[in-house]
């Protein structure tokens, strides 16, 4: 039987920065409410002509360019996204189109936060069927493009970035285990509308509290199950590389795992929550920082609209 393996990462961010204090200039809030409510102190926001494919490509080409592939070794690309270019054709076939690759599979997965942790279940299911051996992955959202900046509750959490990676098949894992799921009951606690009242434009509606609760509670017991029948524990875990939705999210779960916050890889505070994008921008960060070492052990989790959850337990 194959296993995966990620052989390289790569990532994405716009130039532009959106600060708390450019922010207090749109409406009521303050440096001092986002920072202690969220973590966050900035974010990258795409600017007019840019979109989600092209911060998808340059996350791929810098993966490929860290990885020993030229680009044509790819056998398949699944994009995470939620802020596609358009309805359709799929991110996954504009970056396919804009890095020059022909005849392979390309497609996109919608789980909102949670979709990178989808796409790489995806993949890696794919690499153990032997279907194919190299896959591109990547998580890609211009949140800003979907954001109310009249709604101060949740305007204040989005960013724009993309990272990506590439899955290789291998002798030994790579990806231990991978947990998916869904709950499709609270759409409305976290949901765009395709038609919005007033012909206003199609912009995130949350009802963050309660999202905040469900996201904690559902974290809190997905360590335990990812961790179920792998043979590894807790303390085995060297780095939590989480979904970055508010940072008291984040030091809940480090706190379900018994961590402290410096074995918790954190871009909260420098990217927002970039949905898909969150987890391969932190992973990427982790690794190209020298924190994360080769064959140490990572738990990656995130909880989004939908509601949809997952985790994957690796070895780097
Ligand atoms: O990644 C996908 C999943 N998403 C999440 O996990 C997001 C989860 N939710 C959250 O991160 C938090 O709920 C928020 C950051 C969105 C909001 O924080 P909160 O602590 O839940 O605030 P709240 O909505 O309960 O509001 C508390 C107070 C209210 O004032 P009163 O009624 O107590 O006087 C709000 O009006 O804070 C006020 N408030 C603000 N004040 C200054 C809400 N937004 C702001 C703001 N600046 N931007």
């Amino acid at each position: 039987m194959s296993y995966s393996k990620i052989v390289a990462t790569g990532s994405f961010l716009p130039k532009k920065k959106l600060s708390n204090t450019d922010l207090e200039k749109i409406f009521d809030t303050s440096d001092e409410w986002i920072r202690t409510r969220t973590g966050i102190e900035q974010r990258h926001i795409v600017e007019d002509g840019q979109s989600t494919s092209d911060l998808a490509y340059f996350a791929a080409l810098d993966a490929i360019e860290k990885s020993s592939y030229d680009k044509n070794d790819i056998n398949l690309i699944i994009v995470a996204t939620t802020t596609p270019d358009k309805i359709f054709p799929s991110v996954a076939c504009a970056v396919q189109r804009k890095l020059g690759i022909k005849n392979i599979p390309a497609f996109d997965v919608q789980a909102v936060c949670s979709g990178f942790i989808y796409a790489l279940t995806t993949a890696d299911s794919f690499i153990k069927s032997g279907m194919y051996q190299k896959i591109l992955v990547i998580g890609a959202d211009c949140m800003s493009t979907i954001t109310d900046y009249t709604d101060r509750s949740n305007a204040i959490l989005w960013g724009d970035g993309a990272g990506a990676i590439i899955l290789e098949a291998s002798e030994e894992p790579g990806i231990i285990k991978s947990i998916i799921n869904s709950n499709g009951e609270y759409e409305d606690l976290l949901h765009v509308p395709r038609k919005p009242k007033d012909n206003k434009p199609n912009t995130i509606e949350m009802q963050g509290n309660a999202v905040f609760k469900i996201a904690v509670n559902t974290l809190d017991q997905i360590v335990d199950e990812t961790l179920q029948g792998t043979g590894f524990s807790k303390g085995d875990i060297d780095w939590l590389v989480p979904h970055q939705a508010n940072i008291r999210i984040l030091q809940a779960t480090a706190k379900k795992l018994d961590m402290t916050m410096d074995k918790v890889i954190v871009t909260i505070n420098k990217h927002g929550n970039t949905s898909a994008a969150s987890i391969p921008l932190a992973l990427n960060e982790g690794i190209t920082s020298g924190r994360i070492k080769k064959n140490e052990i990572i738990l990656m989790e995130a909880f989004g609209g939908g509601f949809t959850w997952g985790s994957s337990l690796i070895k780097v």
